[in-house]
């Protein structure tokens, strides 16, 4: 039976009664589902270590309750928590072979000799890594991508109740990412165990997890599906760090209570009509105030200089990705903070680096958020 986990209000404070306390984890709150695979995403040093640490029991919280299932778990050791982890700078015992390696977790629950042996032989079948236990070398012997399945058969022997792996594929080579994650995905699935994967790419995480929740300096900005924080960001920052989003400045036209559909003002005269759901305020907007309206790279267009209902823009790099092509596209800065990515499925006839285009909104997908929402962009006049 898969263990579902719920945090409640969980801090936790280093060195409290120092000189220099860290509040590293900020009142968290949440429930992971049982068997569920749960992302944990964050810049660094956001507190996705800390929070695994304390899940696992290795470092104490200084505030809120952790349960497994319906068991409160706060108070209790490490040792007397059946946890599976991989730690972010995960290491194999180079003196132990693969097969000791693996079994260690065993041997430390002083599991008989032959029971042993079978679980080794059907966990290393599970990581497909058969072969490898038939040779036994040292984990020194193992490509990148080999001691990554090694520590996570590790973590998995012993049947733990809950999987905890940080940062697991963070040494390896792009190309091996990708293939490894599909694969940590498969196992997870076979065993069903609940299980928390912390990265801090947020590709990695909205491709891995059922589930993911995005954390900023110790507290969850945001939590859901992929689909759903990825169309849906909460405030600026999420937006921000979930996929490409270009930021325009921009101000609303009348007031609007939260919620409510409101027309907002951008520089160049333009005034888009986002949809009512688009709008992220806390407390609504007045009339005039500053906003930062967000769109994704595939919700914006180039057309010819000169378009009706465009700005005016400069060509600066294009890329052809294969399924799209990416333009990037200097604006007025009292318009857009930072240069546009804009993502085309085809060509703009004729157009070259360095061209005058006219970039077009599609104002349906557009976000507004409230600036305190989020995300420090220096606020510039709107012309
Ligand atoms: N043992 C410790 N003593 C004091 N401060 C700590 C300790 N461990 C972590 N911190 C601080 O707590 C905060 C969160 O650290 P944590 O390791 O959880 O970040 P992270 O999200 O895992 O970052 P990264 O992506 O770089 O691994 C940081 O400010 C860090 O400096
Ligand atoms: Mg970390």
């Amino acid at each position: 039976m898969s263990l579902s986990m719920r945090y409640d209000g969980v801090e936790k404070v280093f060195d409290p009664q120092g000189r220099n306390p860290v509040r590293a984890l900020n009142g968290v709150s949440f429930t992971i589902e049982p068997g569920e695979l749960f992302c944990l995403l964050g810049p660094s040093g956001c507190g996705k270590t800390t929070l695994l640490r304390c899940t696992a029991g290795l470092e104490s919280i200084t505030g809120g309750r952790i349960f497994y299932g319906d068991r409160d778990v706060t108070t209790i050791p490490p040792f007397r928590r059946n946890i599976g982890m991989v730690f972010q700078s995960f290491a194999l015992y180079p003196h132990m072979n693969v097969f000791e390696n693996v079994a260690y977790g065993l041997r430390v629950r002083k599991v008989p000799e032959d029971t042993i042996e079978r679980k080794v032989s059907a966990i290393m079948d599970l990581v497909g890594l058969p072969d490898v236990l038939k040779r036994n070398p040292s984990p020194t012997a193992l490509s990148g991508g080999q001691k990554q399945r090694v520590a996570v058969a590790r973590a998995l022997v012993y049947d733990p109740e809950i999987l905890l792996l940080d940062e697991p594929l963070a040494n390896l080579d792009a190309k091996l990412r990708r293939r490894m994650r599909a694969e940590i995905r498969r196992i997870q699935k076979v065993t069903k165990i609940t299980t928390i994967f912390v990265t801090h790419d947020q590709e990695e995480a909205m491709a891995i997890g059922d589930r993911l929740a995005v954390l900023r300096d110790g507290n969850v900005e945001q939590l859901g599906t992929s689909s759903e924080v990825y169309s849906a960001p909460e405030n600026a920052f999420v937006a921000n760090f979930i996929g490409k989003m270009n930021f325009f400045h921009g101000r609303a036209v009348e007031s609007a209570t939260a919620d409510e559909q409101v027309r907002i003002g951008i520089a160049g005269g333009l005034v888009l009509e986002p949809q009512e759901r688009a709008i992220k305020t806390k407390h609504g907007l007045r009339a005039g105030e500053p906003v930062l309206v967000g769109v994704r790279p595939e919700h914006l267009m180039l057309r010819s200089e000169g378009s009706n209902g465009g700005f005016a823009g400069t060509v600066n790099v294009i890329q052809n990705l294969g399924q799209f092509i990416r333009y990037e596209v200097h604006v007025d800065p009292r318009l857009a903070p930072d240069a546009l990515e804009i993502d085309m499925h085809q060509a703009l006839d004729g157009c070259t680096e360095g061209d005058h285009v006219s970039v077009h909104i599609d104002q349906a997908q557009a976000l507004v958020f409230s600036p305190e929402t989020g995300w420090d962009i220096s606020q510039d006049e709107v012309g």
